[in-house]
């Protein structure tokens, strides 16, 4: 039924971009606008800008933008009136709409009327528990039995289904439902007498989307069914409104304490999920019994980075953490694991203890993976030594999934010392998977790319520095900063004459390029510098090449380089200071990439002035000493300068 147009104009005026997006994105002000993560393309810096003034999102990584109802449609996949109806209630404008005829809701989309029923299912739910003898007696009673009081009941709208085979189906028909959908959204199934009840004689937990509608239900039975006749728990088939991986149970509730905790615990039941939320933890979610799906993890990205697993403590449940890791991993994302003891679930867990103890339990036994996998491999392999380099390759496979270089080495480190091995064991044989992977991903035969000894170069350092040039490792370091994050924007503060501080969203590339090239300091490496021309002459082309056109360069030096540099670690010093938990991806890259440079330039500003003062020492003639002089000041005010902006990164 068509939206009177006066309707329209006055919803999309009362609609605010920043708050119906801000339901979905994490954004942060930045001036005038605000700012986020793109929930429609892949990054890993903030290019989705929201427009309060003019009522618009726009995002400057895929382009994507348009108004309330546009983010609406692209986000949760409405239609246009879909759209309008979630703002409508959103901002409590009331659409003028008939009592629908039986008629009308024939002419809705299939996906409306399954929203439609799924909101009138979960009325009947609800009231049946609150409101009937039999709802009161057994299904209310179940919940307040188990421990769970009133207002966490009435928050997860919590229902009852009578135990008569077709209470549900018949009360549905009488309202206009037909037959054929109640059937398709799994209310109800076909038997010999007609259709009946999925979920007769259970008790309902409705599953919410991000948005809150219903989009299908989980119905627990009553008594622990010995001969398992039929299952604990029965859940709604998936339909055109329920994708089961791409849900998680609880999600609607959790969202906001995700984000501002930023943290997401990840249970495995529905009764943990609302025990959690119960004691007052509300950054929960649910699995709901299957494996963790892509799909999941990246709804869950969406308000954090970091999830941490709490499991039950069984051998089980240990293993069941293990299988979800590598996924989260490979999305750059944090992964802790908790786990119970043996005897208990969260929801016992949480049941038996207090706040403060489950809140104390959490913190202390929060295990980073990778010595949560390590131990518990560990000790399936016991002395075994064959067993034992199977544990390592496993572990060195799982931090090979992880996207982040600097991340890599941290775990190498780690685990090398919990393995009790040497680093550079683990790191040749990361380099090993590393280098085979991307192989694959660029379709090289195994002999194409030249075995370059990635990892001599840290060893060799000690003893070879001397007879390296200023900046050798420096300059190294910065051409793999453009290989690797090139493309990638950070902010940059620079501090104006005033004394005003300037902020400006600036690519790596760019920054890297145009800060050596104020001072004229170009790589000396010939074939850095090959990079370095590339990347500059592409700026200047408003282009900025990956990683992958470098590692398939026609010219072989290059290709070489860029494949090594790929793959060879960072140097741990440099990055240790940054803890693996960090905030914003984009600060710390920033701040590397701005110290790299200072560093960098620095060396050379050293070893110039040194070579200066050699020349100083050695000249006689008095006007060339004037212009060697004249060009150590100069070396000095651009000394003074990357102090000055060195300050600037250490304070941000
Ligand atoms: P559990 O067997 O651990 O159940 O299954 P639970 O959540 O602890 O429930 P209670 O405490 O026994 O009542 C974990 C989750 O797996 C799914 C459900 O989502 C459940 O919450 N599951 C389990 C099913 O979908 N069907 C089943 O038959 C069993
Ligand atoms: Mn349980």
């Amino acid at each position: 039924m068509a939206i009177p147009r006066e309707t329209v104009e006055q919803i999309l005026q009362a609609a605010r971009i920043e708050e119906v997006v801000g339901e979905f994105v994490t954004l942060k002000k930045r001036g005038a606008n605000l700012i986020g993560v793109c929930p429609f393309h892949n990054e890993k810096t903030p290019s989705f800008n929201v427009n309060p003034a003019r009522n618009i999102f726009k995002c400057f990584g895929c382009g994507k933008a348009g108004d309330s109802a546009k983010f609406l449609m692209e986000h949760e996949h409405f239609t246009y009136p879909e759209a309008l109806r979630y703002l409508a209630k959103k901002y409590n404008i009331k659409i003028e709409e008939k009592e629908q005829s039986a008629e009308e809701i024939m002419q809705q989309s299939l996906r409306e009327k399954m929203f439609n029923i799924n909101e009138f299912a979960d009325k009947f739910f609800v009231d049946t528990l609150w409101n009937t003898e039999e709802g009161k007696t057994i299904g209310l009673e179940y919940f307040r039995e188990r421990g769970y009081f009133d207002p966490i009941i009435q928050k997860f709208h919590l229902g009852y289904s009578p135990a008569k085979w077709d209470a549900f189906t018949t009360h549905a028909k009488q309202n206009g439902y037909a037959d054929d959908l109640l059937e398709q959204i799994g209310f109800s199934i076909k038997g010999q007498k007609g259709l009946y009840d999925r979920y007769h004689g259970r008790v309902m937990f409705p599953i919410h989307n991000l948005t809150g509608r219903v989009i299908g239900f989980g119905g627990r039975i009553l008594i622990n069914d010995p001969e398992k006749k039929s299952p604990k728990y029965q859940n709604s088939p998936e339909s055109e409104i329920y994708d089961k991986k791409q849900t998680l149970y609880g999600i609607y509730f959790a969202k906001n304490a995700i984000a501002r905790q930023d943290e997401c615990i990840l249970v495995e039941g529905y009764f943990d999920v609302l025990r959690m939320h119960q004691i007052g933890i509300e950054n929960v979610v649910a699995s709901s019994g299957t494996s963790l799906t892509m799909e999941q993890i990246k709804l869950v990205k969406r308000y954090t980075k970091n999830i941490t697993m709490l499991y039950d403590g069984d051998s089980a449940g240990q293993h069941a953490a293990l299988r979800g890791t590598d996924m989260i991993l490979s999305e750059g994302m944090n992964v802790r694991i908790v786990l119970l003891p043996p005897e208990h679930d969260p929801d016992t867990f949480g049941k038996d203890y207090s706040v403060e103890y489950v809140t104390n339990y959490l913190k202390e036994n929060a295990k980073d993976f990778i010595r949560f996998k390590t131990e518990l491999l560990l000790k399936d392999a016991e002395n075994d030594p064959i067993k034992r380099s199977q544990v390592i390759r496993d572990i060195v496979e799982t931090i090979s999934v992880i996207p982040d270089s600097i991340f890599r080495i941290t775990y190498v480190k780690e685990c090398s010392r919990l393995l009790d091995m040497p680093e550079q064991t683990l790191t040749n044989e990361l380099n090993k998977i590393l280098r085979a992977k991307l192989k694959k991903t660029l379709g090289i035969e195994d002999n194409v790319v030249p075995e370059t000894n990635t990892t001599t170069i840290p060893q060799q350092q000690d003893t070879v520095e001397e007879q390296l040039p200023a900046g050798f490792y420096q300059e190294r370091e910065l051409v793999k900063l453009l290989l690797m994050y090139g493309n990638e924007v950070f902010v940059d503060v620079r501090e104006e004459e005033n004394g005003e501080k300037v902020y400006e969203q600036v690519t790596v590339a760019q920054y890297i390029i145009d800060e050596l090239k104020q001072d004229g300091f170009l790589f000396t490496n010939i074939i850095n510098r090959k990079i370095f021309d590339i990347f500059d002459h592409a700026l200047d082309e408003g282009q900025i090449p990956n990683d992958q056109f470098f590692v398939s360069h026609e010219d072989e030096t290059i290709a070489e380089r860029a494949a090594d540099l790929l793959l060879t670690p960072y140097k741990l010093d440099q990055w240790k200071k940054y803890s693996i938990y960090v905030k914003s991806e984009e600060e710390v890259l920033g701040a590397v990439v701005k110290s790299s440079v200072a560093r960098y330039r620095e060396l050379i500003v050293d070893d110039q002035c040194k070579a200066i003062e050699e020349e100083l020492k050695a000249t006689e003639n008095l006007d060339d000493q004037l212009i060697l002089l004249k060009r150590k000041k100069d070396l000095d005010d651009i000394r003074k300068q990357i102090n000055e902006e060195l300050g600037i990164v250490i304070a941000k």
